[in-house]
Parts: C-alpha cells; structure tokens; sequence
C-alpha cells in the first residue's frame, strides 16, 4: 500500500512533452557508473571445455535450422580464453563496470549442486572478477542469462516445473559464498520476457517448446518466484556480511499510443507495456512481495514501437501482442535502422524511465542494455549511426535523470559483436568489431569506441 501511495505521489512527468531532437547540455551526477555488457553463451565459446555441461543453447544452436546459417556459440568471441585482452579494452576505455553472465552449467554440469561443482569453471569466474577487481571495473553479474543446464530441460522439463525454484536458489547461492565477496551487484534474470514467451510459446529460443495454452505464464511464475526465493537468501545469509544487492534486469521497450486523444489506444499501449516489463515489475514491486526486490531494478530498452487496436487497418502486429488485441506500428519516418526491429527512437527511452519510475516507486535504476546493432559488414569501423544512437539515448537518459528519475548506472550493449541468439553472428551489437572468420577472433574498434570514451571521460556533454 505504502508503494502504491509512493507512486501516486511522484505523478509529475508531463506526459504530453515530447521534445524530441533537443538537446540538453549536462553532466551526469558524480559517481554515475558507466560501462558495457555481454553474456556467457553469447560470448565465451569454449562450450565444452574444462568440464563444462551442456546448456539449452548449446543443444539448440546445434540442431538444424534453429539459428540463422546454422550459426553456434561454440567459439564465439572466445572470451573464455581472452577475457584479459577484453579487460584491457574495458581500460582503455575507461569503464567503471562489466556486465557479464555465470553460465550455469560451466559450474554446475548437470545443474544440480549435490551432484557436482566444477571447480575448474569456478575457478575461471575467479580469475576474471579477480582481474576486473585489479583493474577498478565492477562486476555486475547476471546468474541466468538464457543457458540453462540441458539436464534440467530434460529431466524437469526446465522453467515449467517449480521445482526450478530450488536448483536456481541452490546454485545461486553457490554463486553468493564463492564470489560474493567481490561481486556486489547480482542480477539473478536477464529478460524473463524472452525466457517465457521465445523460449517456451513462440519457440524461436532455447528450449524451443511451443507450448499452447499458459506454458508461458506458467514459466514466467516460476521465474519470478525462483527470484523472490533467491532474493531472501542473500537477505537472509549474506547480505549482513557481503553488503551487496540483488536485482532482475527486464526488458522494456516503450510503447506510445498511435493516438493519444484516443482511449482505445491508449488501453492498448497500456497492455503492450504491462504484457512486457509489468508482467514481471509488478508483481516484484507492487505485489505480494513488497519488501523483494527493493534493491534495484535493471532495464534493457533498445527500441520503440507505436501501439493501437487491434485490426487498425495498417497495424503490422509481430505475433507476440496480436493475440492481445493489439497491433505495433512504426513511424515511416524514423531513420532506417539497419535491423529488422530495432529503430532509434529516443524519447521514448526517457518516457519509459519516468513511467518505471512512477509504476514503481521511484526504484533505483540501472541500464543493464542499451545499444543498436548492424546487419551490414561494418568493415571500415565508421559506426556513425551507433555514435548518434548513443549520443541521442544517453541524451534522454541525462533529459530523464533532471525529471527526478533514480538512475545510477548505464551498460552499453554490448562490449563486443557476438552471437546473437537465434541471429547468429548476423545481427552485430558490439563497440568492438569481432571478425569470426579468423580462429583468434581479432577485435578491432568501432568508431564508437571513441566517442563512448568521450562521453564517459566528460561524464556526459558539457557545455
Ligand atoms: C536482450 C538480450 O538480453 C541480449 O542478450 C541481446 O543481445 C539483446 N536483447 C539484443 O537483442
């Protein structure tokens, strides 16, 4: 109830302001923590090295016609093998913080933790935040980003079971007692969005179940219980010695009525948002845990989208959202973006940060994703699309942090290209052009490399 009041109160964004294109002078409040991101699957490779288990991702990537030219993580970047050269651009680049990902079954082999813990994984986890320690760039790890251990798949049928809830709370704190007393900042889910509707409805991720009916509802539940389970453990074990916190990051892209003045739109914006990012806030924040989640919440948010009713003659509804009597729409005029799905649009970046801060109760933020990506070769590095997605993005951050809104950190996605779930290597996030073709998986600097570094090294855009 407190909550609830909390939220009424802090009602002061203009919702009608779009002053988009304008650009605000400012700096970032000191202390403000700027780094970059990437995950376990979708940058480590060594797949099956020093006694790791196989994942979901690894099973699915490796049947036929999953991923886009049949494309694996088995190598990727490397990064398991490369991880001090990647610090080292970290430096150079003067990054306050690292998001990464524990891959489970790396620890764990078959997910269970009675059954077997590979200290060789451990062991690599270690050297890695031990080296970000050294170098002054903060670990803020994520304990589930996507790669399941497969033995869970099949023996629980995976997020379907509740039994889920106690493995992950077990394994997550293994995860607390051996690198807790270094890593501070714990995401226990990356996008249970995608977990339950890709994985387990629409089947384009890992499991790849198409389950009819409420599997994804049924998983999304035993998500979110398997984070309130571990959320009480750090609370209840290590909190009082470790002293660190325990978020979820969820993905929220914004969704804006096509036209305001029209209610029907803006129910339908409305459940477009709820669908995505409340399914899983609200409960966590407003529901039937109040004190759960208070930490902090992390957000990825890339894009925007138009919403209306459904049947709006142009609407172009892309599956997900149709079936709740909704339809997504782009602007015409919004620059082409080089992906399928993903246009700049920052303004509305800026209304999703107000809107989380007044569903929610003025949480504290962290920017755990936020990026763009090409689909071209971007052989000659001139990334100038990226730099303008930046400027403009951090520009609304800055815009959203002078409306009140508590953010205290931003995560460029991502540190590297790497292998973009069902995309393959096709679809390229990364500050760092990384050539696959080549076994050492070379990295090389985008444009934007510099121009972040700008913008970290000023704390923002002075005047
Ligand atoms: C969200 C996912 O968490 C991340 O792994 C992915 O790379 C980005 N979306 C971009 O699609």
């Amino acid at each position: 109830l407190v909550l609830v009041l909390c939220v009424s109160a802090s009602e002061d964004f203009d919702w009608t302001k779009n002053d988009q294109g304008s650009f605000h002078y400012g700096v970032f409040p000191t202390g403000f923590s700027w780094g970059a991101g990437g995950s376990a699957y979708q940058t480590e490779g060594a797949w099956n090295v020093d006694g790791k288990g196989m994942s979901i991702w690894d099973a699915f990537a490796h049947k036929q016609g999953k991923i886009f030219l049949n494309d694996t993580g088995d190598f990727s970047c490397e990064g398991y093998h490369k991880f001090k050269d990647d610090i080292s651009l970290m430096k150079d680049m003067k990054l306050n913080h690292y998001r990464f990902s524990i891959s489970w079954p790396r620890i764990l082999p078959t997910g269970i933790k009675s059954e077997k813990i590979n200290e060789r994984g451990i062991k690599y986890y270690d050297d890695l935040i031990n080296k970000l320690v050294e170098k002054k760039i903060t670990p803020i790890v994520t304990l589930y980003h996507w790669d399941l251990p497969q033995n869970l798949e099949d023996t629980y049928r995976g997020w379907q079971n509740a039994s889920m809830v106690n493995l992950f709370n077990d394994f997550a704190n293994l995860c607390f007692e051996r690198f807790g007393n270094r890593v501070k900042h714990w995401m226990t889910f990356n996008n249970p969005w995608s977990i339950a509707v890709e994985g387990y409805e629409t089947g384009e991720h890992a499991p790849g179940l198409k389950l009819k009916g409420v599997g994804a509802y049924k998983t999304a539940h035993n998500i979110i219980k398997a984070h309130a389970k571990v959320w009480h453990t750090y609370d209840t074990r290590w909190r009082s010695k470790q002293k660190g916190l325990v978020g979820i990051s969820l993905s929220g892209d914004w969704g804006e009525p096509v036209d305001i003045t029209n209610q029907k739109d803006i129910e339908a914006a409305e459940r477009y948002i709820q669908f995505y990012m409340g399914w899983f806030a609200t409960p966590l924040f407003n529901g039937d845990y109040p004190q759960v989640m208070k930490d902090y919440i992390g957000i990825g948010h890339f894009t925007t989208r138009y919403i209306t009713q459904k049947n709006y003659p142009s609407g172009r509804g892309n599956g997900y959202f149709t079936d709740r009597d909704l339809a997504e729409l782009v602007d015409p005029r919004w620059p082409d973006p080089g992906s399928e799905w993903l246009y700049s649009v920052p303004w509305g970046f800026r209304r999703l940060l107000n809107f989380v801060k007044t569903q929610y109760g003025n949480p504290m933020i962290y920017v755990t994703e936020n990026g763009v990506s090409e689909k071209m070769m971007c052989t000659n590095l001139c990334d100038d699309w990226r730099m303008q997605y930046f400027k403009d993005y951090i520009n609304e951050m800055l815009k959203a942090i002078k409306d009140g809104v508590n953010i205290k950190a931003y995560t460029a996605w991502s540190l590297l290209d790497k292998f973009e779930w069902d995309e393959g290597y096709s679809e390229r996030f990364g500050l760092y052009y990384v050539d696959f073709r080549d076994k050492n998986k070379p990295r090389y600097p985008k444009a934007s490399v510099q121009y972040y570094k700008s913008i970290i090294s000023s704390n923002g855009f002075p005047n």
